[in-house]
């Protein structure tokens, strides 16, 4: 059995859950943040979500990474790789092997918040990897990258369009962390899904078969567990909608009827008016060249742009710079 590095224990999870729910239901519009959907049945559910039809991010993204892993590991050379929001860390394995191949590889570093994604993938990843040194950070990209190992000739990896789910002040924070706890010349392997029509943009967040809604109800089910809530799921409907201006899927929760709700461990009583949304998720869509600035101004120079032939999506590759 795999040792997990908790970073985030119970008793912070449980605060910093508090805390959000506490400003987010009493804000308005209503919102939450989207790390609250991975408790184990999240993470299971985002991973039927990736093998939808409809959800074209993750079998995109693993072709582009089939075909450019191996200019990754001769670009990079890297002896460690380290996944931010690794989840089941399957697409990553296309990495593990080009490095392996490479000859480079010494460790991986896993960190995520959800403690039953990390296990599930680390357990695996020993048995098929057993050269390898693995370790999993229960921790939050958001405030505890300071926990990465540093030293090691270091590639990070940020798949899937998750940096997507940042908000745009959140995501240049996190850049720019990020390059802080880099040392010159080490790499950030992004993967970012791309603008384009929403008639494929938006089915891939509101699938036939009902996967996603489940799993944006999923968040009400954690906090009715975590926090004494009595949100029947029933009664908030599914909404995924493109928002033009800011160029984002937003995922919502709306009220199908006036509805108060209350959360016992926080002595919380909210109310919903009939049709009220609750924000739960946005998904950022990104064009080349915001990609490029919003790195540049972190200090990171992108160095290579792979996509596919459709150009859903990209994987880039770039180098932190020198810091003035
Ligand atoms: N990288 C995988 C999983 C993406 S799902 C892929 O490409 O398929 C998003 C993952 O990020 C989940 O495993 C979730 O638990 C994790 N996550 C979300 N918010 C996080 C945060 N603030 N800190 C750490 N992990 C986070
Ligand atoms: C993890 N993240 C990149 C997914 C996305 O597409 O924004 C989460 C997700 N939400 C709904 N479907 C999938």
């Amino acid at each position: 059995m795999f040792d997990l590095e908790i970073h985030l224990d119970e008793q912070d999870l449980a605060r910093a859950l508090r805390a959000d729910v506490a400003a987010g239901l009493r804000a308005s519009p209503k919102w939450l943040p989207p790390k609250w959907f991975y408790d184990a049945r999240g993470s299971e559910l985002f991973e039927r979500i990736t093998r939808l039809p409809e959800y074209y991010p993750t079998r995109t993204e693993r072709q582009i990474l089939a075909e450019h892993a191996a200019d990754v590991a001769r670009l990079t050379g890297a002896k460690t790789l380290v996944e931010l929001g690794s989840g089941s860390s399957e697409k990553t394995r296309l990495l593990l092997d080009a490095l392996t191949a490479h000859g480079t590889l010494g460790g991986f570093v896993a960190l995520d918040v959800s403690p039953a994604a990390l296990r599930d993938a680390a357990d695996k990843l020993i048995v098929e990897y057993p050269g390898l040194s693995v370790r999993g950070l229960v921790a939050d990209f958001s405030r505890h990258l300071g926990a990465v190992p540093r030293g090691g000739d270091r590639l990070v990896a940020f798949l899937g369009g998750t940096i997507g789910n940042l908000l745009p002040a959140e995501r240049a924070e996190f850049l720019g962390d990020l390059r802080a706890v880099l040392d010159d010349g080490e790499y950030l392997l992004l993967g970012t899904d791309l603008v384009k029509d929403p008639a494929t943009l938006v089915p891939a967040y509101d699938d036939a078969a009902g996967v996603t809604a489940a799993f944006n109800r999923n968040v009400l089910r954690v906090l009715n567990r975590e926090l004494r809530a009595d949100f029947v799921e029933d009664d908030f409907a599914h909404v995924a909608l493109w928002d033009r201006e800011n160029e984002w899927i937003e995922m919502r929760l709306r009220a199908r009827r006036d509805l108060t709700v209350s959360v016992r461990d926080l002595d919380l009583t909210v109310d919903f008016a009939a049709g009220e949304e609750l924000r739960t998720e946005v998904s950022a869509k990104f064009r080349r060249e915001g990609v490029q600035r919003e790195l540049a101004a972190a200090g990171f120079d992108l160095r290579h742009w792979w996509t596919d032939p459709q150009q859903r999506f990209a994987v880039s590759l770039s180098r932190a710079t020198v810091l003035p």
